[in-house]
Order: structure tokens, then sequence, then C-alpha cells
């Protein structure tokens, strides 16, 4: 196939080099986006007086036929093609002859590329919020459900104070909803249009910009040729959105595969959720959260990848970042497999009431509350804990609860403790009166979880970003 560089160039490519150099094997993924860029910017042409009507008619008629063509998987996207907007460009100039060589016209692969993959961004940012909106709701649910089902909350993986399984739920759902956030605000910082930086300086056509920027969805145009066509911080910011994201999937795997354990048993992970060993036949192995903690790494090694190959750059484009595809790419497969997983995952998990509770028993968590009761009884919160700390070693010592303690003994230690006390550390009373704002209580956490609810309805709808009407019309003809 000839390159659509020859002139310049006289030699073929070298076989290998070719290879070396094409993109298509993984940017033919970026075909829809690549043909949404031209009907738009042929529009723009056909409106400024560059090209005329008829010959946008047929561009446009070329395009949709390519568009129909790829998705009957008709098209080969072999080496031969240099990259998905060569491959477009020379199938539209074959099937419609000279007006698709005007296509070109004021653009250059270098603000084209950067577009597409600004949209390319775009809606995978759209999909991956829709998935957690419903991650968020599932969470939401279990926050709900078990707003009273008490079990021990941790700090260095010690038992530390009582609280509920739906207020941990809840902390996860708290850190998926900032990640809905960050999202939103990648959009609102990405929310600029390439196209019409050229090759970096711009053209000498009188393009309409502000055209192509609204009816591509964006709020305006870029205000820099060099800065539009050298610019990847989007992709960075996604890859870094994702990242975080896969962080909060990876704790929150982490925990259910020692919540499954033996030792702690708190859930019990659904059989459509586990897998068995090929030796030992007792086994029932947390696997699908074990992929989400280790691709994990993937995620970070992407957004590592692309930072590093974008620190030395020179302005403006150069062939490094055609390197940025296949770390989103991976980034976006990744993140949106493991976002498939995770809802059923949690879903369909038994939740292990009467282990959380012995373990809450178990654990001296009522000890703050002992600290406390004295406190509220006069004395100096420091006593009040070096007493209560003695309390619990002669306990241990002694194999018993803070309960098993009798009032006697207790008023020994001091003469404020009396009856109020079994009340005060009372794992039930302890947890219900944890009543501050974003504590364990379940009025909070039920309060929480209405909150997350409410968050996933207002941002399904679109949150702060609307695309435009003609964008989504022409997203719509290319959904079809
Ligand atoms: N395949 C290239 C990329 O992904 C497209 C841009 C090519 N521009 C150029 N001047 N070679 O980066």
């Amino acid at each position: 196939m000839s390159k659509l560089w020859t002139g310049r160039i006289s030699k073929e490519t070298d076989a290998d080099a070719n290879d070396f150099n094409s993109s298509i094997s993984f940017d033919s993924r970026l075909y829809q986006q690549d043909i949404l860029g031209s009907l738009v910017h042929s529009c723009m042409l056909e409106q400024q007086g560059i090209i005329s009507y008829e010959e946008k008619q047929a561009i446009h008629h070329g395009l949709l036929e390519i568009l129909n063509q790829i998705n009957a998987g008709n098209i080969e996207f072999t080496d031969e093609y240099e990259d998905i907007h060569t491959c477009v460009e020379q199938l539209l100039t074959q099937s419609i002859g000279d007006a698709g060589k005007k296509l070109h016209t004021g653009r250059s692969r270098n603000d084209q590329v950067a577009l597409d993959f600004r949209l390319y961004v775009v809606s995978q940012i759209e999909d991956i919020k829709d998935s957690l909106l419903y991650l968020i709701q599932i969470l939401a649910d279990l926050g709900a459900e078990h707003a009273e089902t008490i079990m021990p909350g941790y700090t260095h993986l010690q038992r530390a104070q009582p609280v509920s399984f739906g207020h941990t739920m809840m902390a996860y759902a708290n850190m998926f909803r900032r990640d809905v956030l960050r999202l939103e605000n990648t959009l609102a910082v990405m929310d600029e249009c390439p196209l019409g930086a050229g090759a970096l300086a711009g053209t000498t056509f009188p393009l309409d910009l502000d055209y192509t920027a609204s009816h591509l969805g964006f709020s305006k145009p870029m205000s820099n040729s060099i800065d539009a066509v050298s610019d990847r911080d989007f992709a960075l910011e996604f890859l870094s959105d994702m990242s975080i994201l896969m962080m909060h999937m990876s704790r929150l795997s982490e925990e259910m595969i020692l919540w499954s354990s033996w030792e702690f048993k708190f859930i019990e992970l659904d059989d459509a959720y586990s897998t068995g060993s090929s030796i030992m036949p007792q086994k029932k192995n947390p696997d699908m959260c074990e992929l989400i903690r280790g691709k994990t790494g993937r995620v970070y090694g992407d957004l590592m990848g692309l930072l590093t190959v974008m620190k030395g750059l020179p302005l403006a484009y150069n062939k490094d970042m055609q390197e940025d595809k296949e770390a989103v790419f991976d980034a976006v497969d990744t993140v949106k497999m493991c976002l498939k997983v995770l809802p059923g995952m949690l879903r369909t998990m038994k939740v292990r009431k009467d282990k959380m509770r012995a373990a809450a028993s178990g654990g001296f968590i009522n000890a703050t509350e002992c600290a406390d009761y004295l406190a509220k009884k006069g004395m100096p919160f420091r006593d009040a804990y070096k007493l209560t700390g003695a309390l619990v070693a002669d306990c241990i010592e002694k194999g018993l609860t803070l309960e098993d303690v009798s009032l006697e003994q207790l008023n020994e230690l001091s003469e404020l403790f009396d009856e109020g006390f079994y009340e005060a550390i009372d794992l039930d009373k302890a947890l219900a009166s944890r009543k501050v704002y974003g504590g364990p209580a379940k009025e909070n956490v039920l309060e929480q979880a209405n909150e997350a609810k409410a968050f996933a309805w207002e941002h399904k709808k679109g949150g702060k970003r609307k695309a435009p009407e003609l964008r989504n019309t022409w997203t719509y003809t290319l959904k079809k």
C-alpha cells in the first residue's frame, strides 16, 4: 500500500521498520472516533466554503459506508495501513475518489490523533462512571442491610472498636464516590478540542473551530496549537484516576480475601465467584479478588509507562506519543473487567453475622467504652485509659472479658464503677451511641447509604458535563 507521505520519501519502507512503525493493530479501536471527527470536520469545511456541498455529501456517504463495513467485520486491519487515520482516509479515497483526498484539508494527523484519543477517553469515562455508580448502589444496599451487623473495626489489623459491616461497606462507597468525582473533573479539564492545531502551527485555511469543538461535544477549541498536539495530560489524568480506582478495588479485594479465610470467616464468597484447588479438595479460593489486587499493578504500570514516555519530549508531536494508546487501552480493559466482576461478587457473598459478632465480642473492642465511661463520671481521661489498660491486661491473664468482671472487683479499682458500666460496654449499645456525624450508629449508616444512593442517581443523570445534541445524534448513528 502506498503511504500518504510518499513524495519526500522515495524508497519503500523496510518490512520490519514498517511493522514497527504501524499502530493499526491497536489503534483500529479508534475507528468510530476517527470517523466522527472526519464527519464533523468535513461539515465545517463545507460551511466555510472550503469544499462543496457535493464533496461533503460524498465524504459522508463514504465514511458511513466505511463505518458499516468495519462494524460488519469486512475490513482487515493489516500492517499495510500505518494507522487507523491513514486507513480510513485511504479507504475513503478508494471508494469516492478525489473528494476523499480533500477531507484532510486544514488538518494533520497530529491534531486528528489528539482528537480521536480524547473522544475515546471521554466515552470510556462515561462508561466507567456508569459502572462505578452501579457498584456504589450495591455497596449502599449492603450498607443499609447491615447497618446493625456488628463487626470489629481494625487498626494495624488489630481489633480496635466496634463498627458495623454496613459502616465498612459505606467507607468503600465513599471511595468510589470520589472516583466518580475525579473522573468528572478529568472530563472538565480535558473539555477542549485540539482540531485546528494542524501539525503544530495551525493552518491558513479559515476554519471555524468553535463549530468543530461544539459539534464534537467540547466547550471550546484549545487556545494554543502547539499545546493542542503535544498534550496528553488527559490520558495521564485518566490513568491516574484508574490507578486510584484500582487501588480502592484492590483494598476491598484484600479485605474480602482476609474475611473469607478460615481465620476470619466473616464472609463466604458464592461458588460462582470462587475456584477450587487441583489437589486440595477442601479449598475454595478467592481468585477474583486476588486478580483484582494483582491487576492493580498493571494499571499502575500503564500510568508509570506513559508518564515516563512523556517526561522528556520536546514540543510538539513526537512519535513516542504513539505509545499512549496501549497504556490507556490496557487500563480501560482491566478496569472494566474488574468493575464487571466486583458488584456480582459483593451481591452474592454470604455475610456471616455470627462470626463477626463473635470476633467483636472477644477482642476487648469495648475497652474505649470503659475508659469513656469512667471519664464521663469525672475521672481524667488519661487516668481512665490507664486503669482500663490494667483491667484488660488482668482479664487477658485470667481468660475473662470485661463483661465477666464483677462490680466488687471493679470497685476495688475505682469507686466510680456502678451497674451502668455493663450497659456502657454492651456492644450493641456501644455501636448505637457512636452517633457522631459519619459514625457507625445505625441511623448514621442508613443516612450514609441514602446519601450514596442519591449521589448515584444525581450523577447518573449526566453530572456536570452534558454532550450537546448533535454529538448525541452522531454517537447514536455511530453506535447503530
Ligand atoms: N499513529 C500516530 C500516533 O498514534 C498518529 C500520528 C502520526 N503523526 C505523525 N506525524 N507521524 O501517534
